[in-house]
């Protein structure tokens, strides 16, 4: 098996922690995802992944919450996908996701996986081809590169993982940018508090020596301030059972239901970070 060398700084090198997740929870039993492109990519790069041990999360407990939200947002873009077959999905800060083989959307649909130029020049080396699918290396905060997709709608935009490494000013511009860009669309991502960010924050110092998150999102409805046209619509906690019960039996790790709930308890653990979907624009009505 080739391997390739990934050195990826700052942000960008976040991206090799979900990879690692992902690959982990597919070598588990049960696995949430058993996602074998991610643990083939994985097992492909050459990168001392004892960097990525938290000395607050086991390897296992990351995993799961890795897996699990990418599962929640693979829902939610599955969703999108069986009502709109003719569709554009931008995967934002895609990282080193396989989100477009495990979601395997039909011939209708564009997508588009956009990241910083390290990580698309990591995913060209790691990931196979895919048909009706573009690399974007760019900052998603430029403006240049969202004027080159074809305003095709209706848009799913995708931001797992995200909104948090992004200058708050710029990261609201982004989002009005894209509601005047698509007629109409839904737009999904995930937020943390200003708790959330310090606490990230201060494990991330310790790990990589950097505070790497800027934006804080205390209440997914500011965003609806910024860019007028987004309706929020979904709010889920990220330590809501929603999210746990969704999970196979046996995958999370034991007391995580208890916890799950007693987090609902507590509002500022609660809301640490959340799941957000908006809409925007009408569109055409769906049949079904
Ligand atoms: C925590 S990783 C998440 C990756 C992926 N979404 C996932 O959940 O597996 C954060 C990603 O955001 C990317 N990122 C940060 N700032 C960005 C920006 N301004 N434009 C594009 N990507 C950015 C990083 O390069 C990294 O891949």
């Amino acid at each position: 098996m080739t391997q390739v060398k990934v050195v990826l700084p700052d942000a960008m090198e976040t991206s090799l922690i979900m990879l690692y997740g992902l690959a982990m929870d597919a070598r588990a039993n049960p696995s949430i995802l058993g996602d074998s492109i991610a643990a083939h990519a994985c097992d492909r790069v050459d990168y001392d992944f004892t960097r990525l041990r938290s000395p607050l999360v086991s390897p296992k407990d990351m995993s799961v919450k890795v897996a699990a939200r990418a599962a929640f947002f693979d829902a939610w873009t599955n969703d999108f996908l069986a009502a709109h077959d003719e569709a554009t999905v931008l995967h934002l800060g895609a990282g080193l996701d396989s989100r477009v083989w495990r979601i395997a959307p039909g011939p209708g649909v564009r997508w588009y996986d956009i990241d910083l130029p390290g990580v698309v020049d990591a995913r060209r080396d790691l990931f196979p081809d895919h048909a009706n699918y573009q690399l974007i290396a760019a900052s998603v905060t430029e403006p240049g590169w969202l004027d080159r997709i074809p305003s095709r709608p209706p848009v799913l935009v995708i931001a797992q993982g995200l909104t948090m490494y992004l200058p708050p000013d710029d990261g609201r511009a982004f989002f009005r940018r894209i509601t005047e860009h698509f007629d109409h669309g839904t737009v999904i991502l995930d937020t943390h508090s200003r708790l959330g960010v310090r606490m990230v924050n201060g494990m991330l110092k310790r790990q990589f020596g950097a505070a790497l998150l800027r934006w804080a999102i205390d209440d997914p409805r500011e965003l609806e301030r910024a860019c007028p046209r987004l309706r929020c619509t979904d709010v889920v906690s990220a330590t809501s059972p929603a999210v746990v019960d969704g999970l196979p039996a046996g995958a999370a790790p034991r007391g995580s239901r208890f916890f799950a709930r007693l987090a609902t308890l507590i509002p500022p653990m609660r809301d640490l970070s959340a799941h957000v979907r908006y809409e925007f624009g009408t569109g055409p009505a769906v049949t079904s």
